[in-house]
Order: C-alpha cells, then sequence, then structure tokens
C-alpha cells in the first residue's frame, strides 16, 4: 500500500499546500492551515480503469419533479422548495440550541408517520437524550430509529441492513470515516462523509439531511466546501432570544434560494407560522418616530416587516453606523445620499438601524424603508401607521422599480395597510388596489414630502 501522504488543509476554505502556511493564498485566512493525513485514492491501486459510459438523451429522461414528497411540516417544505425531492442531500446549519434538532426530529416523526423507515443517526447524543426529546415534543415516531455511532463505516453497515427510506445525520462534524487519517470535523473527513452521503441519497434515492454546526464567523465549521456538495443549503437564521425562528434556504437545486420558513419555539418544539407579515408587526410601536414598514420579498413569499432607525447626537462629532439586520455599507451609503440629496445633517449623530423581530434583509427594496426611518428619527416625526413602502433607492436619490410589485403592494394590502408608497415605476396597475392608496414616487424627495 502506498504511504498515506501529508497535506495541509485550509480549515476554512479547504485550500490544499503542500507545505505549511501562515496565511491561507486562497481566503486570506491567518493560521487556518492543519496537517491532515490522506489515505492514497483507493482507485489509485490498480490503475485508472475505463468503463463503459454513454451519454442518454435528454427526451428519454422520465420527467422527475412531481415526486416531492410533503415533509408534513409546512414551513419545512417551502423552505424546500414544496416538499423534499427524493435522491436530494440536505445541510441543515445553525448556532448551537438554535432548534436543529428539534425541527429534523419532528420531521422524521411527521416521515415515519407518512410510511417511510427513518434512520436517525446521532454523534451527539445518546438514544435516551433523543427519546426524551421526543416525549417532551409528543412524537410517535413509530418507524423512527435511532442510531448514536460516529464511524462512517459501521453507519453505512446499519444502513444496508436497515434500508431506511429517509436518513438525518446529527451531525456532519462528529461522524469520521476510518479510511482518513484525520481527525472528525476536519476538512478532509468531513468532505469525505459528505461525499459517501451523497452517493448514498443518489443511489438510492432516499433524501438525506446533515445538520452542520456554525462557526464563529458564520460558516458551516470549516468546510465552505461542504455547501458546493449538497443540493440544498438550509440556515437558521437570528437569534436564540426570539420566539420565532426563521429558515432561510441558502442555496437550493430544486427551488427558489432565499426562500424563508418561519417557525416559532413552543414547548412542544417548533411551529409552523401561518402569517409571519402579521407575526413580525405584532409588537410594532404606533405614532413613533423612526418606525416605518416595508414590504420584502423572502424568496418567493412577501413579508411586511418593521425597520426601526434611531438617531441621535453624539457628543464627540464623530457618529457611529450601526445595523442589525441589514447591510451596513448599504446604509451608510443612503445615508450619504440623505445628506447630500435631501439636506438631512446626520454626520455628527449616531444612526442606528434595525430589523424588529431578527430577520435579515437584503434586497434594495428595503432601501425606501431605510430611508425613512432615519429621516423621520432625524426630524422626529412619525410617519401615519397604517403606511407601508418599498423601493431601491440610487445614488442620485431616485426612487428605482423593485421586482414582484403587485404581491407586495397586495401583501400590506391584506394586512390593512391604507397607503402605499412605491415606486412610480411599479404603480401601473395597482392605482386601484381595494382600499389603497398606492403612490408612486419618482425620488426620496417626493417620497418624504409625501409622508411627512
Ligand atoms: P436543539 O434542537 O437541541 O438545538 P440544536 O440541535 O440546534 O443545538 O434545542 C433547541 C432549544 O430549544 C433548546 O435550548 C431547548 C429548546 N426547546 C424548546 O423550547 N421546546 C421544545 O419542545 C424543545 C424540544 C426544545
Ligand atoms: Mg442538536
Amino acid at each position: 500500500m502506498k504511504k498515506a501522504e501529508t497535506l495541509f488543509v485550509c480549515q476554512s476554505c479547504g485550500h490544499q499546500s503542500g507545505k505549511w502556511l501562515g496565511k491561507c493564498p486562497e481566503c486570506g485566512e491567518w493560521n487556518s492551515l492543519v496537517e491532515e493525513k490522506t489515505q492514497p485514492s483507493r482507485r489509485s491501486k490498480n490503475g485508472f480503469q475505463l468503463r463503459e459510459v454513454s451519454a442518454v438523451a435528454f427526451t428519454d429522461i422520465e420527467p422527475q419533479d412531481d415526486r416531492r414528497l410533503p415533509s408534513g411540516v409546512t414551513e419545512f417544505d417551502r423552505v424546500l422548495g414544496g416538499g423534499i425531492v427524493p435522491g436530494t442531500l440536505a445541510l441543515i446549519g445553525g448556532d448551537p440550541g438554535i432548534g436543529k434538532s428539534t425541527l429534523l426530529l419532528q420531521v422524521a416523526d411527521k416521515l415515519s408517520d407518512a410510511g417511510m423507515v427513518v434512520l436517525y443517526v446521532s454523534g451527539e447524543e445518546s438514544e435516551r437524550q433523543i427519546k426524551l426529546r421526543g416525549e417532551r415534543l409528543a412524537v410517535a415516531a413509530k418507524n423512527v430509529f435511532l442510531l448514536p455511532e460516529t464511524n462512517l463505516e459501521n453507519i453505512f453497515h446499519e444502513i444496508e441492513r436497515l434500508k431506511p427510506t429517509a436518513i438525518i445525520v446529527d451531525s456532519i462534524q462528529t461522524v469520521f470515516s476510518s479510511l482518513i487519517e484525520s481527525a472528525p470535523g476536519s476538512v478532509s473527513q468531513v468532505r469525505e462523509v459528505a461525499h459517501q452521503f451523497l452517493l448514498l441519497a443518489k443511489n438510492r434515492g432516499i433524501p438525506v439531511f446533515l445538520i452542520g454546526h456554525i462557526t464563529k464567523d458564520g460558516s458551516i465549521a470549516g468546510p465552505k466546501v461542504l455547501e458546493h456538495i449538497v443540493d440544498t443549503v438550509l440556515y437558521f437564521e437570528g437569534e436564540r432570544h426570539h420566539n420565532h425562528r426563521i429558515v432561510r434556504a441558502v442555496k437550493n437545486r430544486y427551488g427558489a434560494a432565499n426562500e424563508v420558513g418561519v417557525f416559532e419555539m413552543t414547548g412542544r418544539g417548533l411551529m409552523p407560522v401561518a402569517n409571519p407579515s402579521q407575526m413580525f408587526l405584532q409588537e410594532r410601536p404606533q405614532n413613533v418616530a423612526g418606525s416605518i414598514v416595508t414590504a420584502c420579498m423572502e424568496g418567493t413569499r412577501p413579508l411586511l416587516v418593521e425597520i426601526q432607525a434611531l438617531v441621535s447626537g453624539n457628543k464627540y462629532g464623530t457618529g457611529r453606523r450601526m445595523t442589525q439586520g441589514l447591510d451596513q455599507n448599504r446604509v451608510a451609503l443612503l445615508i450619504a445620499m440623505l445628506e447630500k440629496r435631501a439636506g438631512l445633517q446626520l454626520t455628527g449623530d449616531d444612526v442606528f438601524v434595525n430589523i424588529a423581530g431578527g430577520l435579515e434583509v437584503d434586497e434594495p427594496a428595503a432601501d425606501l424603508g431605510v430611508v425613512t426611518a432615519i429621516a423621520s428619527s432625524f426630524k422626529n416625526v412619525n410617519v401615519d401607521p397604517h403606511t407601508a413602502v418599498f423601493g431601491e433607492v440610487g445614488l442620485t436619490g431616485e426612487v428605482r422599480g423593485a421586482m414582484q410589485a403587485s404581491v407586495r403592494a397586495r401583501e400590506a394590502q391584506a394586512l390593512g395597510f391604507k397607503k402605499i408608497v412605491m415606486p412610480a415605476s411599479n404603480v401601473a396597475g395597482l392605482e386601484r388596489l381595494l382600499g389603497v392608496r398606492v403612490i408612486g414616487v419618482k425620488s426620496v424627495d417626493e417620497a418624504l414630502e409625501e409622508l411627512f
């Protein structure tokens, strides 16, 4: 057998190097290269073998898509793009304690209700701990089998015997292959394990869910590489301190990326939230300066969220800009625009902008909401609480059109808003929205004029 070779692998991006380096040349991370022993490829023993392959005509392939199976948890189906595609490999990531194991156990229960045999591999908890959680969730889980094991070969042996029709691995970082010498959780291990599960999912046509931990900087522990291997990446977003949990599809080969599922953490597990807009606006203060409702698109669904801003004098004259749930640079840019184009003197002020409820919004159509909230706090004048706004703002203070404008407007209408300030270029066809005054604006000046 060939000697195992030593490689230095960046634990952040997976870059490989023959020698140790202080800084990864690929991603620029410092001190991230770790020595890993890799076994020579199994194929190299008898050289490369030619295998007979032939391409298939596109038209000869049977249509596949209608074979999605519902998981039984509505919001989970939604983030997956309308149910589980057989043969899919999905990664579910999130901070510790946010609810990954809870959600997947509930999904396992629902799948077993639907007659599937689910194998729940746990490298983190004993079967008794999982049972305890299950009792709390009041799951019956007739056909759910627990396997507290971390050795990949043993797990595959059991899969061979049990022949499950769905597999959950909690978590991918704890599972290791004994064919690779590196420690569990290292890039080589995680990549190998993910690859093996990928082959399994594709060969057997069964869904495999991998739970992954997230590191401080927000990526799934070390291997960004993992995101390229799997079909779907779901992240739990926001903090543990809220009662609700947001699951976002960061990547999805079988559905819209950016789709979000909204859950509420209750004493009996994660419950899907039927009307998220309503939930996000529940605690909104009325008639207070610095608060405005904007209509965002999260995947295919419109969501109304409250943007809050606080502008306060800074006695040192060096204003700070802080954001939560929004891109800080984008907000800095909008503040500069407000100073130059709308004459708001914000230079010496601290400006804090926040999305209420812990949602993260990264679409430009939220710009007009940000601008309005800041202006409202600056002027100390509140906007009428039955008003919603949306639209992208450019550097010259122009308000640009947003995609899916009518979907957004209709969501605002459904939640009882009486006035919508939106891009003039989107207004066509919406003038006669029942019970709502739709106002198209071309510039930030016009919008602020209309709102204050
Ligand atoms: P868990 O699902 O174990 O999180 P993860 O696998 O992501 O680390 O637990 C999530 C948290 O949810 C835990 O702090 C306890 C809480 N919880 C509830 O509030 N209600 C419940 O029914 C359950 C099972 C957990
Ligand atoms: Mg867990």
